[in-house]
C-alpha cells in the first residue's frame, strides 16, 4: 500500500492506473476506522481495480468545535488496518492540501435534501460534505465511490452532487454493519463506555420495533409510538423521522416503497445516528 499525503502525487498515481487500464474505487473516510470501513473496501477491491481511501477529518462538515475536536483519530492504527485489507493508496492530506488558498466551493442546490433531519440539527453540515466529497472526486476522479448506508442522508445528497455536478462517478450505497447486539457499527462508538454502549442499544431497539409495526399501522402512528418507546430511556432524541428514500420527505399519510425510518440521539455526550428500511 502507498500512503501518500499530496494531492498532486494522487493524481500521477492515478493518471498511471488509467494509462494502464485500470479502474479506481474510493471509499472517503475520516478515520478511526471500523469493520464497517473494511467492508467499504473489501466491496470496491470487489469490483474495481485499484482502491484508494482517504482519511481526513474534514473541518466544514462539523457545526460544533467540540465535536470536531473530540472526533477520534487513530492515523496509524487506520493506516496498519487498510493495507491489512489491500487497501492500494491511502491518502492522508492536510487541511492546507485539501483546501488551498483560493480554492473554489462547488455550487450545488441541494433544497430540502440538506435542511432536514441532520440539516436542522448540524447547520451546514452537509455543505461541508459536498464541499470536501467534490474536490476529492476531482482529485481522484473514481470510476465508484463507496459510502455507508448508516449515513443515509449523505447518500442522498452525494447522489444529488453528482448529478448536478456531472460526476462520472457510480456511487455504490453499502449497507450498514452492525455489532452482533444491533449496535450500528461508527466511529463514534469508541468514546462509548461499556454501559453506553448498552444504552445505545435503544436506538436499534426503537428502529427494530418500528420495523415491525409498519406491518400494521400507519407512519404516523409508527412515528408516535416509537418516539414514546425511545423516551423510556435516558438518551436525549434529535430527531425520529419516517421519510421517502429519495425525497427524504416525512410520510404524511400511506406507506412508501424503501419508507425509512431515519434517527439521531444523544448518548451521554456523544451523538449517534442510525436508520432501518422499514
Ligand atoms: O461519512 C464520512 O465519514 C464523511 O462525511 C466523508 C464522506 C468522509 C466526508 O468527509
Amino acid at each position: 500500500m502507498r500512503k501518500v499525503e499530496s494531492a498532486a502525487r494522487i493524481r500521477e498515481i492515478i493518471a498511471a492506473a488509467r494509462d494502464a487500464g485500470q479502474t479506481i474505487g474510493f471509499v472517503p473516510t475520516m478515520g478511526a476506522l471500523h469493520r464497517g470501513h473494511m467492508a467499504l473496501i473489501e466491496r470496491a477491491k470487489q469490483q474495481t481495480d485499484i482502491v484508494v481511501a482517504s482519511v481526513f477529518v474534514n473541518p466544514t462538515q462539523f457545526n460544533n468545535p467540540k465535536d470536531l475536536e473530540l472526533y477520534p483519530r487513530t492515523p496509524e492504527k487506520d493506516a496498519a488496518l487498510l493495507e491489512a485489507h489491500g487497501c492500494d493508496i491511502a491518502f492522508f492530506p492536510s487541511v492546507a492540501e485539501m483546501y488551498p488558498e483560493g480554492s473554489k466551493n462547488p455550487t450545488v442546490s441541494l433544497g430540502s435534501l440538506a435542511t432536514v433531519m441532520e440539516g436542522q440539527f448540524r447547520p451546514g453540515h452537509f455543505d461541508g460534505v459536498v464541499q470536501i466529497v467534490s474536490r476529492f472526486f476531482e482529485i481522484v476522479q473514481p470510476d465508484k465511490a463507496f459510502f455507508g448506508l448508516k449515513d443515509f442522508q449523505q447518500v442522498a445528497v452525494i447522489k444529488e452532487m453528482v448529478r448536478q455536478l456531472g460526476f462520472g462517478v457510480e456511487i455504490v450505497p453499502c449497507p450498514t454493519l452492525r455489532e452482533p447486539s444491533g449496535l450500528a457499527m461508527s466511529s463514534r462508538n469508541m468514546r462509548l463506555s461499556d454501559e453506553q454502549k448498552q444504552e445505545a442499544l435503544h436506538i436499534y431497539r426503537t428502529l427494530s420495533r418500528a420495523s415491525e409495526e409498519a406491518k400494521s399501522h400507519s407512519p404516523a402512528e409508527v412515528k408516535a409510538s416509537a418516539i414514546a418507546y425511545f423516551n423510556q430511556s435516558d438518551m436525549k432524541l434529535e430527531y425520529f423521522s419516517i421519510v421517502d428514500p429519495t425525497t427524504l420527505q416525512d410520510l404524511n399519510g400511506t406507506w412508501v416503497e424503501g419508507a425509512t425510518a431515519c434517527i439521531a440521539a444523544f448518548c451521554g455526550e456523544v451523538r449517534l445516528i442510525d436508520n432501518m428500511q422499514l
